[in-house]
């Protein structure tokens, strides 16, 4: 644990117990702490310091007291954010469960019915989101939490406190992650909620066939299975109709795309 990290805990060790590390990623660790107030298993994260440093804490607070606003079954909520001696944190319900990413690393494939009823409810979570202006940016199986066969998408905000900062500094972080980022937003363009569906479109893929999409999808028509160059797995058993839902919100021009993937 580093030294910010024990000043974290002793600061705020009144109102939780710092338990154990549950994970670590670019650009935080987590923790499970138990909310000493409300008797709770909590997931406690904090960032890296440079975040602090490079975003500003008032900026930071200010994009996750937006998407903490979001109220959603899908949506993993906020109860509590705050900085101290330059670690900006964020508490949030502990998830007893998995991501998504545990998940593939283990089975690589899930049945149709069951990825695509994941995918649905993060389609649920995202259109919720998106009705209120709030774009996710970095929609990853890493940042889908699974409890008993329910999805919740973790981490809204977050990539947008960083792109604000790298716009705001020229700090060049980067936000978002290549197998899942839609075209506009890897040339930096401004983006909406159909760059989260084209992000959830690869996602439900991978769950489906067991990896990312390779290369775009760019085709009037969901490409054929026996295509060459196309790697399509298992999505080549399902309908066409099927296929072209879950494939459309990933056509490389953004109009395009259609009506994301509540009805997969
Ligand atoms: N609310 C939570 N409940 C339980 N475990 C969590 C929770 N939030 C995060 N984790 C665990 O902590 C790990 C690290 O999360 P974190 O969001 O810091 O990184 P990431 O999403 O894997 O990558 P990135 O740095 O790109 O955001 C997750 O992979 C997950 O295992
Ligand atoms: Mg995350």
């Amino acid at each position: 644990m580093t030294t910010s990290s024990k000043l974290l805990g002793q600061t705020l060790a009144a109102r939780y117990r710092l338990d154990r590390e549950v994970g670590r990623g670019g650009m935080a660790t987590v923790f499970l702490d138990h909310d000493l107030k409300h008797d709770r298993p909590v997931a406690l994260k904090a960032m890296r310091e440079e975040i602090a440093i490079t975003l500003g804490v008032d900026r930071f607070l200010q994009e996750i007291g937006i998407a903490a606003r979001l109220q959603h079954p899908h949506i993993l909520p906020l109860f509590d954010s705050g900085e101290v001696g330059g670690v900006l944190y964020y508490v949030m319900p502990y998830v007893e469960g998995e991501t998504l990413r545990g998940r593939l690393t283990r089975e690589r494939q899930l049945p149709v019915e069951e990825a695509c009823a994941i995918a649905r409810q993060i389609a649920g979570a995202l259109a919720c989101a998106h009705s209120q202006g709030v774009i996710h940016r970095d929609i990853k199986p890493e940042n889908i939490l699974l409890s008993a066969g329910v999805a919740v998408v973790a981490d809204f905000g977050i990539a947008k406190a960083v792109t604000v900062a790298t716009v705001d500094t020229s700090a060049g972080m980067a936000v978002g992650t290549p197998a899942y980022m839609s075209p506009e937003q890897a040339s930096g363009e401004v983006v909406d909620g159909r760059s989260d569906e084209y992000a959830l479109a690869c996602l439900l893929f991978e769950m489906l066939t067991g990896g990312p999409p390779q290369g775009g999808f760019h085709g009037r028509r969901p490409p054929r299975c026996e295509d060459p160059g196309h790697h399509l797995g298992d999505l080549g058993g399902l309908h066409r109709p099927r296929q072209w839902r879950i494939l459309r919100p990933r056509r490389k021009r953004v109009e395009r795309r259609g009506a994301g993937h509540r009805g997969v």
